[in-house]
């Protein structure tokens, strides 16, 4: 087969970008939006680098139909998004407030004005305050609640938008949130952590009902997993435990219930010592377990795990600053280690055959679900010249390696039905504020001015000739 062909995407890939509500939007008080978990947290002295907060973002709220033209310059044909429960549904109860609706309902329609198709998530780590006031992810009730807002959101815009994921990286909402504090709503209790985990579980699968309820027909259903690769240091006996309960921890407590319906049996067993399960009520697996169009896997670099023997050299891989609480409950005994090779500004280790790894083994886990990437970047130290263009050739290079590894994939059997990006443009990373940069797109935090980076660029050729450029 000629080689130009083996590179080759399938024609319908979608070639996307991602972002969320607030990493992005800004006017977090205007048109009724309540603040959300992240608002309290980024406004707590201390909680993110330099005291930065997504009060203004990049401003996307004001200049959303630029950033959509933007998209449409570069010839993306997919966007994700994330919906700010508190702009739609303000304190997480009642009503639904329609000029925030409207928002997302004039962005959905510009984005389908120049042929870019929306995908909507509906929860990306901003839960109104007022809920975690009520307990937040930990209790019960919470699961109840987003499944109203899924209703209210899925009724809204069901006629425009096609692909709805339910909730973006659970693991970081429940483990960081709760378990090792370095997110909102940056408490650190295990148990709680474990309980959240439980209810996001519940959530989504009273959410997706919820969605079916209303969606039409053609309404895809998914959800989006920081899935992890989890690599043991050796094969010995006690390395290869600590892999498993890290995979456990990461992928099986939340894979567990929503593809299969049970939590695996060597996670309760792990945690044990940290809670009983006993909200785990009658029914929840089965509703956790619905059926799904999709699958989403986010995936930015691997682990690398043994017994803790006092030799760890690693950061703890769970991706978002270390803190002094560990997010990974009932894993005292496990060791993270530095994974080899080059590093992003985040220092997370570049590693392609990760993401070759876990689309493998998702297509494996889930046969016949179609995959999609719903994140996958770099963050570099992005400069612009003197003469104000943006050169960025290492992002380049692990979108290369990146992209060359799904189509590897999609090669050898896996339903990859798209990419999306992360970022579309530089924006608030969380805890890091400002300071990394993961956009194609570079935006200058003094003007808000938008530049296309050359990595813009390239993806633009790749996703215009459905291969990847030199
Ligand atoms: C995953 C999250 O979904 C996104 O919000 C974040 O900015 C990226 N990872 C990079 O850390």
């Amino acid at each position: 087969m000629p080689e130009s062909l083996t590179e080759s995407f399938p024609p319908a890939f979608l070639w996307g970008a991602a972002t969320s509500a607030y990493q992005i939007e800004g006017a977090v008080r205007e048109d009724g939006r309540t603040p959300s978990i992240w608002d309290t947290f980024s406004h707590t002295p201390g909680r993110t680098a330099g005291g930065d907060t997504g009060d203004i973002a990049v401003d996307h709220y004001h200049r959303y139909r630029d950033d959509v033209a933007l998209m449409a310059d570069l010839g993306l044909n997919a966007y994700r998004f994330s919906v700010s429960w508190s702009r739609v549904q303000p304190t997480g109860r009642g009503p639904a407030v329609q000029v925030g609706l409207d928002f997302y309902r004039r962005l959905v329609d510009e984005l389908l004005a120049k042929g870019i198709q929306p995908a909507l998530t509906l929860y990306h780590w901003d839960l109104p305050q007022e809920l975690e006031d009520a307990g937040g992810w930990p209790e019960r009730d919470t699961a109840f609640r987003f499944a109203e807002y899924a209703r209210i959101v899925g009724e809204a815009l069901g006629d425009r938008v096609d692909l709805w994921t339910t909730l973006n990286e659970p693991w970081c909402s429940a483990f960081l949130g709760y378990g090792s504090g370095v997110h909102a709503p940056g408490r650190t209790d295990p148990a709680a952590a474990l309980r959240a985990a439980h209810h996001l579980n519940l959530a989504h699968g009273l959410g997706a009902t919820a969605l079916r309820s209303v969606l039409p027909a053609r309404g895809r259903v998914a959800v989006s997993l920081n899935s992890s690769v989890v690599r043991p240091l050796s094969q010995g006996p006690a390395d290869l435990a600590a892999a498993r309960t890290i995979d456990d921890l990461a992928n099986g407590v939340f894979h567990g219930p929503i593809l299969h319906g049970a939590y695996p049996e060597t996670l309760l067993a792990a945690t044990a010592s940290v809670t009983d399960w006993s909200y785990v009520l009658d029914g929840d697996l089965a509703t956790a377990r619905q059926p799904l169009d999709a699958l989403g896997l986010n995936y930015y670099t691997p682990a690398l795990v043994s017994a803790a023997s006092g030799t760890a050299d690693g950061p703890r891989a769970d991706g978002h600053g270390g803190g002094d609480h560990s997010p990974w409950p009932g894993a005292e005994g496990v060791a993270f280690h530095q994974t080899p090779g080059e590093r992003t500004e985040m220092g997370w280790t570049i590693d392609p055959e990760g993401l070759y790894e876990l689309i493998m083994r998702y297509s494996a886990e889930a046969p016949g679900l179609p995959l999609y990437v719903t994140e996958n970047g770099a963050a570099y130290d992005d400069k612009p010249d003197p003469d104000g263009a943006v050169h960025d050739p290492e992002r380049i290079a692990y979108l290369h390696g990146h992209l060359s590894a799904v189509r590897r994939a999609i090669a050898d059997g896996a339903r990859v039905r798209g990419y999306y990006l992360w970022s579309l443009m530089d924006n608030f990373e969380w805890a890091y504020g400002y300071g990394k940069r993961f956009g194609a797109v570079y935006v200058d935090y003094t003007t808000l001015t938008r530049t296309p980076k050359s990595s813009a660029h390239w993806y633009a050729e790749a996703a215009r000739t459905g291969t990847l450029p030199r």
